[in-house]
C-alpha cells in the first residue's frame, strides 16, 4: 500500500478520536452540533480529507471509502451519545432540585386603571345617579358643531377663547365637549338629560393646561328648568365627588351658547375656603372648575326645539382639574408621562 493511502487512512481514523476528545468538554447541544458540523459538514474535516481520494490509485479507493464511512458513523454515534448524556444529566438535576413547598407564591404585578379613567368614571357615575344618560361625540368635529351652532360664527371674538387645532378649513379637533349638546339635540326630541365625557384639544401648554385634556359636558333641557336646578346639581356633584361639605359660587361670565353664563367656582379644597395665605387658591378661597349657564334660546332654535316651551341648563368641567384638586397634584403633565412611580399611587 503506497504511503499516501496509508497516511490518509490514519488521518481519517484519528479524526474520530479527535472529535470524541473535543465533545467531551462541551456542555450544550448547540456546541455539540457545531462541533459535528466542523467534522461532517460540507467543508468539514472529513470532507476535506475525502477530496484527497482522487489522487489515490483506483483499487485503493474502496478501502479508504470504507474507513471514511466508519469515521462518519463513529462521529454521528458519538454526537448522539453525548447529547443523550446531557439530557440524562439535565433530568437528574431536575429531579434533585429541592422544592420548598412552604415558600409563598410569587405575585405577578397587577395593573389598574389610570387615575383619569377612574376619576372620569366616578364623575359620570355621580351624574348617572341623578338620572343623566351618557352621550359621546367625535373628537374630530365640524366647525358647525364645535362653533357655529353654539353661537360662535367665524368672525366672533369668542373663538379666541379657545385656541384651535384645525384639521381642514371646516374641520377641527373639538375644543370642548359642548358640540355633543348640538349632536344630542339634533338627534332627539326634548326632554334631554345627558353628560358627555371625552377628550378635547387646545393650543394650551403650562402646568395647569394641556393641549389634550378631558371635559365632561352636562345638558338638561325640559320645561320650566331654573338656574337654581343647575346650581343644585353642581353643588350635589361637588359634595359627592370631594366627600366634603364644600360650597360653590357662580361668577357672571360669557359663553355664547348660554344666557346668563357663569364660571363655576368651588371652595378651595386646600384651605377649605378660608383663603388668607393659601397658595392654591391665591388667597381667594375659591377654585374654578368649569363654565355653566342657561341654554341660550338661539341654540334651541338652531336644533329646532320649541324655545317657548323648553329651556335648559348646561355645564362643562375639566376632568384633569377635578383629579388635581382632589389628589393635590400640581402639574397636569404627570397624568400623561406614564411614570409608574406617580401612577401607582392611585
Ligand atoms: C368651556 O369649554 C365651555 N364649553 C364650558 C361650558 C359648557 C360653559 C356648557 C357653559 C355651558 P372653558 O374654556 O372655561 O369652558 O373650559 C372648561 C374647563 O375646562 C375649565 O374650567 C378647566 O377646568 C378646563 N380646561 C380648559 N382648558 C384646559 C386645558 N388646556 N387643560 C386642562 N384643562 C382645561
Amino acid at each position: 500500500m503506497p504511503s499516501s493511502t496509508f497516511l490518509l487512512i490514519r488521518e481519517l481514523a484519528e479524526l474520530e478520536s479527535a472529535f470524541r476528545a473535543e465533545v467531551a468538554s462541551l456542555a450544550t447541544e448547540q456546541e455539540i452540533r457545531a462541533a459535528q458540523a466542523r467534522y461532517l459538514g460540507k467543508k468539514g474535516r472529513v470532507s476535506e480529507l475525502m477530496k484527497q481520494m482522487g489522487r489515490l490509485p483506483a483499487e485503493e479507493r474502496p478501502q479508504v471509502g470504507e474507513v471514511a464511512n466508519r469515521t462518519k458513523n463513529g462521529i454521528e454515534a458519538e454526537t448522539e451519545r453525548r447529547l443523550c448524556e446531557l439530557r440524562e444529566l439535565a433530568r437528574k438535576q431536575d429531579l434533585e432540585r429541592q422544592v420548598d413547598v412552604t415558600l409563598p407564591g410569587r405575585c405577578e404585578p397587577v395593573g389598574h386603571l389610570h387615575i383619569l379613567t377612574k376619576v372620569r368614571r366616578e364623575i359620570v357615575a355621580i351624574f348617572a345617579e341623578l338620572g343623566f344618560e351618557v352621550a359621546f361625540g367625535p373628537q374630530v368635529e365640524t366647525d358647525f358643531h364645535n362653533f357655529e351652532a353654539l353661537g360662535i360664527p367665524k368672525d366672533h371674538p369668542a373663538r379666541d377663547m379657545q385656541d384651535t387645532f384645525y384639521v381642514a378649513d371646516d374641520v377641527v379637533l373639538r375644543t370642548h365637549t359642548s358640540p355633543v349638546q348640538i349632536r344630542t339635540m339634533l338627534s332627539k326630541a326634548p326632554p334631554v338629560k345627558i353628560v358627555a365625557p371625552g377628550a378635547v384639544y387646545r393650543k394650551d401648554d403650562d402646568p395647569t393646561h394641556s393641549p389634550m385634556f378631558q371635559q365632561i359636558e352636562g345638558l338638561l333641557v325640559d320645561e320650566d328648568v331654573r338656574m337654581s336646578d343647575l346650581k343644585g346639581v353642581l353643588l350635589h356633584f361637588v359634595r359627592r365627588f370631594f366627600g366634603r361639605d364644600l360650597g360653590i359660587r357662580f361668577r357672571p361670565s360669557y359663553f355664547p351658547f348660554v344666557e346668563p353664563g357663569a364660571e363655576v367656582d368651588m371652595q378651595c379644597t386646600f384651605c377649605g375656603g378660608r383663603g388668607a395665605g393659601c397658595r392654591v387658591c391665591k388667597g381667594t378661597g375659591f377654585l374654578e372648575i368649569g363654565g355653566a349657564g342657561m341654554v341660550d334660546p338661539v341654540v334651541l332654535k338652531q336644533v329646532n326645539y320649541d324655545a317657548e316651551k323648553f329651556n335648559g341648563f348646561a355645564f362643562g368641567m375639566g376632568i384633569e382639574r377635578m383629579a388635581m384638586l382632589r389628589h393635590g397634584i400640581n402639574d397636569i403633565k404627570l397624568f400623561y408621562e406614564g411614570n409608574l412611580r406617580f401612577l401607582e399611587q392611585f
